[in-house]
């Protein structure tokens, strides 16, 4: 046996197994691509963006920028052999360079390459550029006053009369929230390197969570077929959403490059210039009308959801449609409308961030449950269970699937236990009444989350299993790490497959050379599909090596089984490594592709009707807050949380999930603010204006616990369920918290419609509000 390998960590499957480049993230070894030894001769390119929100380039003068220190060269529209285009979509709107007219202030203009980044970067400021300035339209306000022009087609969603249930419910409420945007913040920024091969080949390590995407777009900016790009993913230092589609600019480039010159070339944009130019989380308006009766029961909804999806396409059709289709949360509606507005702005092109829409939905959602308990004197919470789905043949969404897995009532009473919330609502309300200047809230809200991509066919998965004679395992599987902790998930269950220590089984780069044709790592579905799709290669393996082990010991394939560290091939103890080596020796094939789709799914969106999500993700939490009645400032004081893993793959993981994407969502529901100037300029691209939460956010008291007792279809690897996107929403309850601590000040009679995010500000000028509605 191997003397030199360290001791075998057993990696069983539903056991906390820590992330497998932990020890390498907190000591800095982990290779991120700006790590990478740079290749003789890389060069470094850097964009020149616009400065102007919408306005006709009337000309640029490049004459300085080449001619300073250190320039090789600059890229423009006329050095792209293929299309200038890199949009995600269908529509082809998206140019890597803009054409003769800006739609955003921050739109790539030119790249300049570079000995040095520093030499490209100086450069990238000294063109001359001249302008003819147009109106800009920068909001989802003016966007819909000047006709609100939309970049895909919007989606309506419908089911029975919502106006007549309108029209007979006995109480109504109209009203809109805005519900701010949100900055990636990726602690690694965008980054790629390409690296020219001979003939059309270019390999490009790049930062993106979509490697076969990046693959098709470089080829088509470089009019060459896809069998030349190869794209190489080790890990990213987060992507959140926004390095779906947004790596597609910054690899495109440096390919463009690449291949130009024929030298290796990188390009990494500083903070401010990667805030600026790319996307982030749609801000949306919701304008909604509720009916409901005197016990809290809602009737019929019937909203729109506009949001700014800036200048092009990108992702907004799909995102605007997770909003609608997470319009109900949890909650049944008898009638509903829902339709969407993905609205032409002259900002940068928004894109997919955590949740995928679906928080914004759902921030609206919890807005009018808000607004009914105000209006009744009514604790929340009482009417968050009066319209939860029920398990009947009632329990339909409005996309007109059967929720079949409901497990909400159990998860909030549960918590709601747990958390002592009765007892401590109580108390609160008591603490209220006694103190003018401080005052507190207390809120528990759900989460229901629709797991798969709502585009069919992106629920595939693939993989590449490859056994070594020593019995060393290479994985290679088609989703991306990006933090969350999917490769050692799928390293965990190649591992459990074959009885085999975590040791052996070697984590691949993702390349598309390897598992071709992947979907994004995305929609919270990375485990499932390609942990599904490595089993299956696993399982072809073990076929065979049963097999092969049967016919060497001469005892029938039943009496093999599959133990730890090899097989019992009847009386004989066979170890994984001999068992690959004889099985080599005797011509059976060690490597296997595996596949995986999900079942029983499919969406129509012409009608609006179809089953999109195999399974629902639930959770719970509750959030107290202490407000300042007088400057507006607020603490957490305290946060629990019970959230739906199924069985757990891996707990160590997906609380570290719960966690972050719990404290993501109360930044971008509390201090995230982004703040676009009457020019369309950004003010708040970096961490000086951004405030995002830090340490020392998380609140003091923060209990999180997953729900052990639930468990996924049999379908679904190891029964579990994703874990990636859906806690971001359980942060929608310190929103709620803050609101009733609002409240307070008149009282508890009107909701405070507070915009999101609820910064400081906005606490105060509710509390103000609150005053004059006291009067
Ligand atoms: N966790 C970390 N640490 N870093 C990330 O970038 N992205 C989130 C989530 N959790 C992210 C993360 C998003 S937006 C998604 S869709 C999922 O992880 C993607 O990974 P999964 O499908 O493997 O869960
Ligand atoms: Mo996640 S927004 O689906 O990348």
């Amino acid at each position: 046996m191997n003397k030199h390998s360290a001791p075998i960590e057993i990696a069983t499957l539903h056991t906390p197994t820590r992330h497998d480049s932990g020890h390498k993230h907190v000591t800095g070894t982990a290779e991120y691509i700006d790590d990478m030894v740079e290749p003789e001769g890389t060069m470094h390119a850097y964009l020149a963006l616009s400065s102007r929100a919408h306005a006709e380039i009337v000309s640029i003068d490049l004459t300085a920028v080449k001619a300073a220190p250190g320039v090789i060269g600059v890229l423009t529209d006329e050095d792209i052999p293929g299309e200038n285009d890199i949009s995600p979509s269908h529509f082809h709107d998206e140019p890597i360079f803009a054409i003769g007219k800006v739609h955003f202030w921050g739109q790539p203009l030119f790249a300049v390459i570079g000995e040095t980044r520093e030499a490209a970067r100086r450069a990238a400021h000294l063109a001359v550029v001249e302008y003819r300035d147009l109106e800009p339209m920068l909001d989802v306000r003016a966007a819909q006053a000047g006709g609100g022009k939309v970049v895909a087609p919007p989606l309506a969603l419908q089911r029975g009369e919502v106006e007549a249930a309108l029209a007979a419910a006995p109480r109504k409420v109209e009203g809109s929230i805005a519900i701010g945007g949100q900055d990636h913040f990726y602690l690694e920024g965008q980054i790629a390197m390409a690296i020219p091969g001979e003939d059309e080949d270019v390999t490009v390590h790049s930062s993106t969570q979509h490697p076969s995407e990046v693959q098709l777009m470089v080829a088509q900016v470089l009019g060459i077929r896809q069998h030349a790009v190869t794209i190489v993913v080790r890990r990213m230092g987060g992507g959140f959403g926004g390095k779906e589609t947004q790596g597609n600019l910054f690899a495109c480039v440096a390919a463009l490059a690449a291949k130009k010159w024929n030298r290796t070339c990188k390009i990494r944009p500083d903070r401010d210039d990667d805030m600026t130019a790319t996307g982030k989380r749609h801000d949306f308006v919701v304008d909604y009308r509720v009916g409901y009766d005197d016990s809290g029961k809602i009737h019929a909804v019937d909203a729109v959801y506009a949001a700014r999806a800036g200048f092009s396409s990108d992702l907004s059709g799909p995102v605007t449609d997770r909003a609608l289709f997470h319009a109900d949360n949890a909650y049944w509606y008898p009638a509903v409308r829902v339709r969407s507005e993905p609205l032409y702005t002259n900002t940068v092109s928004n894109t997919a961030f955590r949740g995928f829409g679906g928080p914004q939905g759902m921030v609206a959602c919890e807005r009018w449950i808000e607004e009914i308990a105000y209006a009744l004197g009514k604790d929340p919470l009482e009417i968050r269970k009066a319209n939860f789905y029920g398990t009947d043949s009632n329990n339909v969404t409005p996309y007109h699937q059967v929720v079949e897995d409901n497990v909400i009532h159990r998860v909030v009473s549960e918590l709601e236990a747990s958390s002592d919330y009765q007892a401590r609502r109580q108390a609160i309300l008591a603490f209220n009444r006694e103190n003018t200047v401080l005052r507190k809230g207390i809120a528990l809200t759900p989460v229901k989350f629709g797991i798969s991509f709502t585009a069919t066919w992106y629920n595939q998965g693939g993989a590449l299993v490859h056994l070594y004679k020593d019995g060393t395992i290479q994985l290679n599987h088609g989703g991306t790490e990006m933090g969350q902790g999917l490769y050692v998930k799928v390293a965990q269950v190649v591992a459990d497959a074959f009885g085999v220590g975590l040791d052996s089984v070697k984590i691949m780069a993702t390349n598309t050379s390897k598992v071709a044709n992947t979907s994004a790592t995305a929609a919270s579905s990375g485990t499932d599909l390609n942990g599904a799709a490595a089993l299956d290669a696993c399982r072809q393996l073990k076929e065979r090596l049963t097999a092969h082990a049967a016919k060497l010991h001469q005892v029938p394939e039943e009496a093999v089984q599959w133990v730890q560290g090899g097989v019992q091939a009847g009386e004989t103890f066979v170890p994984f490594g001999e068992l690959c080596a004889s099985a080599y020796h005797n011509r059976v094939q060690l490597s296997a592709a595996g596949f995986y789709k999900t079942p029983e799914i499919h969406w129509d969106r012409g009608s609006g009707r179809g089953r999109p999500f195999y399974y629902y993700a639930y959770g719970a939490s509750v959030s107290e807050v202490t407000i300042d009645t007088l400057t507006g400032e607020y603490v957490v004081d305290r946060v629990d949380i019970l959230h739906d893993v199924g069985k757990s793959l891996n707990p160590a993981i997906d609380l570290g999930q719960v966690e972050g994407g719990f404290i993501q969502g109360m930044g971008w529901l509390t201090s995230e603010e982004l703040v676009w100037d009457g020019k369309g300029q950004l003010r708040t691209h970096a961490p000086s204006t951004y405030k995002i939460p830090l340490a020392s956010d998380v609140p003091p008291v923060f209990n999180v616990r997953l729900a052990e007792w639930s468990s996924n279809k049999e379908a679904v690897i190891g029964r579990s369920k994703a874990v990636g996107e859906p806690p971001l929403m359980l942060a929608i309850s310190v929103v709620e918290a803050l609101s009733m601590a609002v409240a307070s000040v008149a009282d508890y009679r009107v909701a405070p419609r507070l915009d999101t995010p609820v910064t400081p500000e906005r606490v105060l000028m509710g509390v103000e509000r609150m005053r004059g509605a006291r009067r």
